[in-house]
């Protein structure tokens, strides 16, 4: 189907931040395949995991007992403020799968709760619980009618939150760093007054990790600069760098109702996507790993807000860590289509963002590098 429109553009391999086409063209790769391939392209680590799981087993099915997916759920759990997880394949599975732990709690406690409060410029998938959560008609058009049950409202406001805050409130679901909806940070103030909140209303804190998760913060989750805790959170993409793989990560009091029979995937924590999971939890829990990404991220920043200073074309520069947007003049597509002539590959998000996404193990020549095409694109501009 061609939901994806035209592409002009096909890599036959990669190799840590960079892509090559099959004439051997090389692109620096700030897009991360959409902020995924958290540690690049084939880390030779990686390769040899899936290698080795690949001579011993697939696929079984949830139907029997897996080891190894038991040990990645104990040590997601070591590292997070979860007790329970739920592996699935990708980011909207993780979202459902959240949502279910938020409707099984409420009807385990016979509690009338029907809405989940989430906020305009949201992206949490294309299923139809997705849809109706973010309410976006770029993304929802011809598909209604949606679900009930959810309340959109301004993002990063304190007065609409109080405003929108009821006895039928069953949870708040939010990004701290908006992805799509244009690399929008939620404030650290905004974060703590929903977790307050949350806590003396008797309401779900449900945080949708799926972009801005494992370790593209400069922390293992973005919310921990908040110094929050939720009961439930979404991971996905760079949790696999590149393999299928997502997890609903809560606590054993938020996922009460999730008991036998609930829920289920076939594929989710399948043998090869674990074994890929946990190398990649591993690698990213070195001690120095999410340091680095900090430094890294610090002196990416740094040289964008020196562009901005250069170039009145960019009229803000944002994001956190390594997931980082230039709001500019002109359309931000033409602009990212002019990048990539440069052999420089970002994403367009929302708002007129260019969206930076690199492999969380750039180093500083990949930045100047980067910095070096965005400097003369602009200058071209
Ligand atoms: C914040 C967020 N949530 C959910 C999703 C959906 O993830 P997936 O495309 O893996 O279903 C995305 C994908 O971009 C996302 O950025």
């Amino acid at each position: 189907m061609p939901t994806y429109g035209e592409r002009d553009l096909m890599f036959t391999r990669g190799k840590d931040c960079y892509l090559f086409t099959q004439s051997g063209k090389k692109y620096l790769d700030f897009a991360g395949g959409i902020a995924v391939n958290s540690l690049g392209h084939c880390h030779p680590k990686l390769v040899n995991t899936l290698n080795k799981q690949s001579k011993l087993l697939w696929h079984t099915s949830n139907l029997y007992k897996n080891k190894n997916q038991e040990l990645f759920a104990k040590e997601l759990c070591n590292k997070t403020f979860a007790d329970k997880v739920f592996f699935t394949n990708s980011g909207a599975e993780a979202i459902e799968c959240g949502l279910k732990v938020i409707k099984s709690y409420w009807n385990l406690k016979n509690i009338n709760k029907k809405n989940i409060i989430t906020f305009k410029g949201a992206f949490h998938g294309r299923t139809f619980a997705a849809l109706s959560a973010q309410k976006n008609p770029k993304y929802s058009e011809g598909f209604t009618p949606l679900l009930s049950g959810f309340k959109n409202i301004p993002f990063n406001d304190e007065k609409a939150l109080l405003k929108n805050i009821d006895k039928e409130t069953a949870a708040i679901l939010i990004e701290p760093v908006q992805g799509e909806g244009g690399i929008k940070p939620a404030s650290i103030k905004f974060l703590k007054l929903i977790k307050e909140v949350c806590k003396k209303n008797n309401i779900l804190l449900f945080l949708d990790e799926v972009q801005s998760g494992f370790g593209r913060s400069g922390k293992l989750y973005a919310h921990e600069w908040a110094q929050i805790k939720p009961d439930i959170l979404a991971t996905a993409k760079g949790i696999g760098s590149g393999f299928p793989l997502g997890a609903c990560l809560a606590t054993s009091q938020a996922s009460q109702g999730m008991t036998q029979g609930k829920h289920g995937s076939t594929y989710g924590g399948n043998p090869l996507a674990v074994a890929v999971g946990r190398e990649v939890l591993k690698i990213i829990s070195n001690k120095n790993f999410l340091k680095n990404v900090d430094i890294i991220s610090r002196y990416l920043w740094k040289n964008l807000k020196n562009l901005q200073n250069n170039y009145d074309e960019i009229l803000d520069v944002r994001g956190a860590g390594l997931l980082l947007g230039i709001k500019t003049k002109q359309n931000n597509v033409m602009i990212s289509n002019k990048l990539k002539k440069n052999n420089l590959l970002t994403v367009p998000a929302g708002d007129n963002v260019i969206r930076l996404a690199p492999p969380l193990i750039v180093k500083r020549k990949h930045v100047d590098e980067a910095i070096h095409i965005l400097n003369n694109t602009f200058r071209e501009l």
